[in-house]
């Protein structure tokens, strides 16, 4: 074993420890919460909210609309551990710090994780402002945030995290399911999609999109699969949920002759518009998803 393994375990162990001394809550749940979605935190009852920089070796985030705190408490009784604000790779944040968060959500007894963000809808027949449960993922960030030497006791289920481990039910099918029956009862349409990671922070071009659909991609980000990537290590399961804040390059909206340009207050704006439904679906998904 060296050095570098020992430190990140160690250092994820000492932010989970510092977190225990804050609340006796035990999350089974982690949510985090992507771009303009951040206000899904005030739902939380009985909230202790932790700014990251209180927390040790968490990192901070630099982007407008990431507010940066840990948020434990209840959601429709279920013990939960709330992430309002992430970090991205663009910031210039190793891929080890992108994910420490994630890290310690495991080691604070987080069996189940739903990552949520903005994405830019890349399938045509996707409206702005639409929930979609991410299917699948195709990461083209150029990186892997399982880099490193394997450490073994990153894991949730007691059994040894493994140096190579599997991809092909990254996304639960259990949760996508209850999360499509949950919003047909809601009364809306909660299609699947493949979300493909970008490292960003450009946006694409417009040719690029066109590549991106040709390989198989609904949705585009540039969050998210990190994480997943991480969650999976740890043998967590994972609910992806994006939020189509707007069209991607090129991609003509519905009803408009050409595509917009893409803007990160369109983003926000997105997000504050159908907060209420995302705040819906997530509150009564939260107890099915813990009942098992
Ligand atoms: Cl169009 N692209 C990327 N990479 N991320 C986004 C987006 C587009 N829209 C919201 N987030």
């Amino acid at each position: 074993e060296t050095n570098k393994t020992i430190d990140l375990y160690g250092k994820a162990q000492a932010a989970a420890h510092y977190i225990r001394s804050k609340t006796p809550l035990q999350p089974a749940l982690g949510i985090i919460l992507g771009s303009g979605l951040g206000s899904f935190a005030t739902h939380v009852k009985s909230a202790t909210r932790i700014p990251y920089a209180d927390i040790p070796h968490f990192p901070q985030s630099t982007v407008q609309g990431h507010s940066g705190h840990l948020v434990l408490g209840q959601i429709a009784g279920v013990p939960v551990a709330v992430m309002q604000g992430r970090v991205h790779a663009y910031e210039g944040y190793s891929m080890e710090q992108v994910t420490f968060p994630t890290r310690v959500l495991g080691l604070l007894g987080c069996k189940t994780l739903i990552v949520t963000n903005a994405a830019g809808g890349i399938r045509t027949t996707l409206a702005q402002g639409s929930i979609v449960a991410i299917s699948d993922h195709i990461n083209l960030t150029g990186t892997n945030a399982a880099l490193g030497p394997n450490e073994p006791r990153f894991t949730v289920l007691g059994t040894p995290a493994q140096r190579f481990f599997d991809m092909s039910t990254a996304y639960s099918l259990r949760l996508r399911t209850l999360a499509i029956e949950e919003a047909a009862r809601q009364e809306f349409l909660l299609t699947e999609g493949v979300y493909l990671a970008v490292l960003g922070p450009s946006f694409e071009t417009p040719a690029e999109i066109r590549a991106f659909r040709t390989l198989g991609a609904d949705l585009v980000g540039m969050s998210t699969v990190h994480e997943v990537i991480v969650a999976r290590h740890m043998g967590i399961e994972v609910l992806g949920l994006s939020l189509v804040t707007n069209m991607a390059a090129g991609v003509p909206a519905y009803g408009r002759e050409t595509a917009d340009t893409i803007d990160h207050e369109e983003v926000m704006e997105t997000g504050k518009r159908v907060e209420r439904q995302f705040t819906c679906l997530l509150t009564a998904l939260i107890p099915q998803i813990a009942a098992q």
